[in-house]
This record gives structure tokens, sequence and C-alpha cells, in this order.
């Protein structure tokens, strides 16, 4: 291990592996995720599914990364050589490249806001045209496939450079910023004229609409969120040193996490009801509501051009996250050079980042399973491939690798007492498998 890198302060690991987590699946995904799984039901499901469900399997992602600095095939054949859980690093490949794919066309319309916040064009008009700012731009095969390719093309050079050091760095500043921002913006909700409305949808759950859809809608979201399922935080997690808490780091991130997804939440809601609009309105809604808050708060060009400036270096080092799966696996097993190892990563995501940005126009009636291009690789690799992934590393760390290693990673070498020890191996054997693959099977209909 000692010619690879490793993140040298512990604030580096932590704004690493919060940069992978926070992203626009806490900004973007989150509240039309809610909006459209009922709210406060949807809330509390996820809170479940993150604590009870995520933490365990992000410190069994830890343990397997950091006892072997290594990429996530070589990790599991050196903790278990032949197991066949070790295929779960090939639904790690595919599925960060199926994430990439679709996340970058997200991350495009992120960069055409920044544009139209840049050169004026997202202040001063009418709901309506927001509405159509919106639509018009994603049916137009031209704009939002560029944009999605410039995303990654971006992506790459961060990558290919080996410059993710100096986005990291920028991020530590541009984090906390985002998160000062998002609190002016909370406030601002709470003044909106029906935010007691838009509270009430998010913190006040309906019981009744906790349905198997919801759990598993919820499930997919908190492991998306987390990056989770995938081997992203195994690999993130080769790279710390032996002192990183594993524990308390897999707390803080899942705590900073899903702090900024409600907020989110908050700021979302009491605009969603106070401007009349729909809360399942899906992915577009937060990109009509926000510049209509944008538009209403003093100085709104600012904010405007800030926010999407902020939420455009949240993506990227979430996508360097991701990449970096395929990447050091493509470099590690398979002996390709980085350069190369980056350019097909980046080949493989500009073809179907291109297909998922036209299925919002001409490609808009092609369906499988009902679902569009766009649908189907968010749907199959959120809901379905991360938590099989989940339930096999949980299984792995749990019942196959030794419990002496376990511990061992838990406490840090030995440096650290860990008072949740029994617990915390609990959940990874028995409460994280058994519910996720109940959640599972009930979402997608198996009973
Ligand atoms: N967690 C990221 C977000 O919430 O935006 C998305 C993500 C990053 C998913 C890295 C998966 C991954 F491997």
């Amino acid at each position: 291990m000692s010619n690879r890198a490793q993140f040298v302060t512990k604030m580096g690991v932590i704004a690493a592996t919060v940069g992978s987590a926070v992203g626009l699946g806490n900004i973007w995904r989150f509240p039309y995720e809610a909006g459209q799984h009922g709210g406060g039901a949807f809330l509390i499901v996820y809170l479940l599914c993150v604590f009870l469900l995520g933490i365990p399997v992000m410190i069994a992602e830890f343990v397997i990364g950091r006892s072997t600095h290594s990429n996530a095939l070589t990790a599991l054949q050196k903790l278990k050589p032949g197991s066949s859980l070790s295929k779960v690093s090939y639904i790690g490949i595919v599925a960060s490249l199926m994430i990439l794919s679709f996340y970058s066309v997200v991350a495009g319309w992120i960069m055409e806001y920044l544009y139209q916040a840049v050169t004026g064009g997202l202040s001063g008009h009418t709901s309506e045209e927001y509405a159509t700012l919106f639509s018009t731009f994603t049916v137009n095969p031209w704009r939002s496939v560029m944009w999605t390719l410039i995303f990654l093309l971006a992506n790459f050079m961060v990558l290919r450079r080996g410059i993710e050091k100096g986005i990291e760095r920028i991020s530590n500043i541009m984090m906390p910023v985002l998160f000062v921002m998002l609190l002016v913006f909370c406030v601002n909700s709470l003044f909106m004229p029906q935010a007691k409305k838009g509270l009430d949808f998010l913190f006040n759950p309906d019981f009744s609409q906790i349905t198997p859809k919801v759990m598993l809608g919820a499930l997919g979201q908190a492991f998306f969120s987390l990056s989770l399922g995938l081997t992203c935080l195994l690999t993130y997690a080769s790279y710390f040193s032996d002192k990183t808490p594993l524990v308390r780091s897999a707390t803080v991130v899942a705590l900073l996490d899903t702090l900024v997804a409600i907020l989110s939440g908050i700021i979302i809601f009491p605009a969603v009801f106070s401007f009349d609009m729909e809360p399942a309105a899906g992915p577009k809604l937060v990109f009509q509501i926000l510049p209509e808050i944008f538009q209403q708060l003093p100085g709104g060009y600012l904010w405007s051009v800030a926010f999407f400036l902020l939420l455009f270096f949240a993506s990227i080092t979430s996508t360097i996250s991701m990449s970096e799966i395929s990447i050091t696996y493509f470099v590690e097993a398979h002996k390709m050079s980085r350069s190369r190892a980056t350019g097909l990563n980046t080949v493989i995501a500009m073809t179907f980042g291109t297909l998922c940005a036209l299925s919002f126009g001409v490609l808009s009636d092609f369906k499988v399973f009902g679902m569009t291009l766009f649908e189907l690789f968010d749907y199959v690799s959120s809901n379905i491939m991360l938590p099989i992934g989940g339930v096999m590393l949980s299984v792995f760390v749990g019942w196959i690798v030794d419990k002496k290693v376990v511990e061992e990673q838990l406490t840090d070498y030995g440096a650290r007492k860990i008072t949740l020890m029994r617990p915390i191996r609990f959940c990874i054997r028995y409460v994280a498998p058994l519910c996720i693959s109940l959640i599972f099977l009930y979402g997608l209909g198996v009973p």
C-alpha cells in the first residue's frame, strides 16, 4: 500500500466522504422522491433506513476498504479468496456507470441554470415561464446533450489530471458555504404564506401512506444519498489511514448528509404549496421552484449564481467518487494506465448519458417496463442494484470476514474502545441483510 495515496488529515477523510455523499441526491432527488411518496411517511422510513441500515452498511464498506487498502474486487478476494460475494464489485462497477450517466444529465441541467443565472435569464419570469424554461430546455436535444457532455468532460479533466485534491480543497470551502446558503433559504421559506402546509407535508406523517413502494423508494434514496451499496465508500476507505475513526466517520457523514436533505425539504415544500405547485412533479420539481425562490429574495441574481455554482461543485465531488470505482478497477485489475481508464469511464458515461438526456425529448416514447431510459437507469441502480449490493456487503462483513479483522477495524486497530460494538455487529449481521432484503422483495411485489 506504500505507493497508494492516502487521505492525510482527519478533515480530509470526512470532507471527501461527505463530498461524495452530499450532492444532487440531497438537493434534487430527495425533495422529488419525498414529494412523490407522501412527504412525512417517506421521511420517517428514510430516516430509519439511514440510521438502521445505512450506517451499518457504510461501516461494512469501510471495514473492507481500510483493512485491505485495495480496489473492491481485490479487497474482497483478499479477505476471502474464492468467495462468490466478491461479484458485488461488478454490481458496483455497472451501477456506478449507470448512475454517472443519468447524474451527469442533471448536473448538465445545473450548468444550464448556472449559465441562465449568470446571463440574467432566470430573473423576471412568471411561474408558467419557469415551467416552460425547464421543459423547452430538456426537450431540446442539442442543448441538454451538450451540457451533459460538457459536465462529463469537466469530470474527466479533474480525474485525469489527478486534481481531485484541488477539487476537494475547493469544496472544503464550498460545502460550508453551501450549507449556510441552505440555512438562509430555509429561513426564507419559513416565512412563505403556505409554510405551515409545506412543513406539515414533510414532517407530519400519514402512516397509512407507508406502502411497500414508499419503503423501497426510501431505501433506494437512503443508499443513493449516502453513496452506498456500490463499493464507492469501500474504495474511499481504502485510502483511509489506520488512525481514521471508522465508526465516528460513518456517523458524522450520515448525519451531515441527512441534515442537508432535510434542509432541502424545508426549502422546497413551503415553496411548493405557496406557489401552488404539485409536490409530486418529479425530477423537474426543484428546477421549477428554485428560480422562483431566488426571484423573491433581495439580490436574487447573486443568490442564484452562487447557488448553482456551489451545486455544480457538490455534483462534481460526487461524480468523481463514483468514477473512481471503475477507474480504480480498470487500473488495478486490468493494469490499464490511469488516463486510459479515465477515458474509458468517460466514453461509457457519455454514450449512456446522451441517451438519458435524449429521453426527455426525442427518445421520450422509448420505454422499457414503462420507464424512459433516464427513469430506468435511476430506478434500476438505486432501487435494485444498491440494495442488493448492500445486502452482499453486509453479509460479507457480518458472516465471512474474520471477526478479529472486523473488531480491529471497528476499534481502529485497538486505538479506541467502541461501546456499541455488539449492536453494530448485530446490525451488520442481521438487521441490515434481513431488512434490506424484505423491503426489496416487498417493494418489487414479490410475495
Ligand atoms: N451520494 C450522491 C448524491 O447524493 O448526490 C450520489 C452518489 C455518489 C451515488 C456516489 C453513488 C455514488 F457512488
